[in-house]
């Protein structure tokens, strides 16, 4: 039997942050680095596809000359723990040798995928590599990672919208909010 509403918003417990909150927090870290990378130009490495709301946003707050990229890697399955293993879906198209990289997450949680993620880019020449995440479950952490920018620190519940997902659902949610426990047990 399905526990879930005809629309995607009926799924959602309850609001954690507004489509506002959001819009200011992204224009603030996208002000950030401009000014950190004021002279470069570096390039945003956006982790699919929970990265793509996110970072059309923070690229738009930046003025800055950069360029961009994708990499997609999944740490998850269908369910909403970690497995440990990330596997590479999708990888870099062109050279980052002596490049300034800012690898766009959605959230750090165990840090699985980034600390796997920076070994790898360090290893293909990158010259820096900065982490700047929306969301970090700080109190998950497992690896050690830490975000050179981040925008809200989250409990340790499970999350969905703007860009995040359950089962790849709810991305195209405005904000972001807690689902229904009643939608993981279905
Ligand atoms: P980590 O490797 O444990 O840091 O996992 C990071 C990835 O797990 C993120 O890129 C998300 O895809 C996924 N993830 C972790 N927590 C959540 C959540 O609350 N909602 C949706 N996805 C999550
Ligand atoms: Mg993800």
């Amino acid at each position: 039997m399905s526990h879930k509403s005809e629309d995607m918003s009926g799924d959602i417990l309850k609001v954690l942050l507004t489509e506002q909150q959001l819009k200011d927090k992204v224009n603030e870290m996208g002000a950030a680095i401009a000014r950190d990378y004021a002279g470069r130009r570096p390039m945003f490495l956006g982790v699919l596809k929970g990265c793509f709301v996110f970072m059309a946003d923070l690229v738009r707050a930046a003025d800055i000359r950069c360029d961009l990229d994708f990499m997609c890697v999944s740490s998850y399955g269908a369910g909403t723990t970690s497995s440990g293993v990330v596997k590479i879906n999708l990888d870099l198209r062109g050279d980052i040798d002596g490049r300034d990289i800012i690898v766009v997450e959605d959230i750090l949680d165990s840090g699985r995928t980034l600390s796997y993620l920076r070994s790898y880019l360090q290893g293909k020449g990158a010259a820096s590599i900065a982490i700047a995440t929306l969301l970090d479950k700080l109190d998950r952490r497992v690896a050690d990672v830490k975000a050179d920018y981040f925008g809200f620190v989250v409990p340790d519940e499970f999350v969905v919208g703007y860009g995040l997902d359950y089962a790849e659902e709810y991305r195209n949610l405005p904000y972001i909010g807690v689902l229904k426990p009643e939608v993981y047990t279905s």
